[in-house]
């Protein structure tokens, strides 16, 4: 078993927390090391695999703050439980690979980062959107191949997607708020396919169509589609915002695109496996008109053969959460969820149902409590009031 390289921050403190990569900035680490913590961070790039992480724990550890592309499985789960672990914290909101079934079997708080990155993914999702759709990579390798030799009327057109229709799967945060900007920037109309009806959406979208009738301008609409089909055979652009279950890996493949329009435009920033990546090269080799932004892959880091030769594909490394303040944030969060278990402190309400972790961002103090525990309600841990 190799024993990570660990730097250690504050060494004689109560709790032993092992940080399984440096984290951005350093607030988290002032809020862990204030709280009464040993803090030892794993040195490197490298993954962690669960002999790694396991020989970081040692004989004990009250905590460990994580990565999402870790494999936190019921049998690592239940060696830190063993090991006194009373949290295991994650550096991310989506936590698809944590066990959180066998983790509040053992009794054991999962934390994520949830509400701080809602509009930073969105901003990504927008941003691969417009450069698939305008084919802004392949006018930048153009430039760089010394392949421009003056404007032609018919060079690299891509979409228009002022006034199309938008179809967005998943409208829980991030999904919402890449709606609001596509819709309100662009003027699209809204189709989402989720499980649950987004009233707040629908309500956002139907104020913004009756302020456009104001201005004299065409509404925009917004409809909660019936079926996956009813939105893929409508969108001219289709994101991806759902979280991954077993029900949604390979909500994309085959029959959908072939339902989708052979011009329209198919981003994910949500998790890879959500599409089959073989089945969509197939799909961008036969119909050179549709476009894909990826930001995330079904075998991270690695990309399905051919991905990478396509000319209609826009490929960025998962980064949907990549801003400084954005990492920052997360950092501050996940210190914070492992501070809050191990100091006995309540779970803050609000970061279930609207993600307003605003008052653990700021400069002051703070609040005594863990901003998101995904098992809390499992757990019957108790809830801050105030
Ligand atoms: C990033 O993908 C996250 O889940 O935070």
């Amino acid at each position: 078993m190799s024993q990570p390289d660990l730097r250690i921050v504050n060494p004689a403190a109560t709790f032993r927390v092992i940080v399984t990569k440096e984290l951005p900035g350093d607030r988290w680490l002032r809020l862990l090391t204030a709280a009464g913590c040993r803090v030892e961070i794993a040195q490197g790039t490298d993954v962690l695999g669960e002999a790694e992480i396991l020989a970081a724990v040692g004989d004990h550890a009250d905590a460990v703050i994580g990565q999402l592309t870790e494999p936190w499985t019921a049998s690592l789960l239940e060696r830190l439980s063993a090991a006194g672990g009373r949290i295991y914290s994650q550096f991310a909101v989506g936590y698809d690979n944590v066990d959180v079934e066998a983790a509040t079997q053992l009794g054991l708080p999962v934390g994520n980062t949830p509400g701080v990155l809602t509009e930073t993914t969105a901003e990504l999702a927008v941003a691969l959107t417009f450069s698939a759709a305008r084919r802004v990579p392949e006018g930048d390798r153009m430039m760089r191949a010394g392949g421009y030799d003056g404007w032609l009327p018919d060079m690299l057109l891509g979409a228009l997607l002022h006034r199309r229709t938008l179809g967005v799967i998943g409208a829980g945060r991030i999904g919402a708020a890449y709606s609001r900007m596509m819709v309100e920037g662009h003027k699209m109309d809204l189709v989402y396919y989720d499980v649950r009806v987004n009233d707040e959406l629908e309500r956002y979208v139907a104020d913004y169509a009756a302020f456009l009738e104001n201005h004299d301008e065409a509404p925009v609409s917004c409809r909660r589609a019936t079926n996956l089909n009813d939105l893929l055979h409508l969108a001219d652009v289709v994101s991806i915002h759902a979280a991954l279950t077993p029900e949604t890996r390979h909500l994309i493949g085959a029959p959908e695109l072939a339902t989708m329009k052979d011009t329209a435009v198919l981003v994910n920033a949500s998790r890879g496996p959500l599409i089959d990546e073989a089945a969509l090269v197939e799909h961008c080799r036969a119909n050179p008109g549709f476009r894909v932004g990826m930001d995330v892959y079904e075998r991270e880091p690695e990309m399905a053969p051919g991905l990478a030769e396509l000319e209609n594909a826009v490929l960025v490394p998962h980064l949907g959460s990549a801003t400084t303040w954005t990492r920052e944030g997360m950092a501050t969060l996940a210190a914070a969820n492992a501070v809050a278990i191990l100091r006995g402190w309540p779970v803050w309400p609000a970061a279930a149902d609207a993600g307003d972790v605003a008052p653990f961002l700021g400069g002051a103090e703070p609040p005594r409590a863990a901003p998101s525990i995904v098992n809390a309600a499992e757990l019957g841990l108790a809830r801050w009031s105030g």
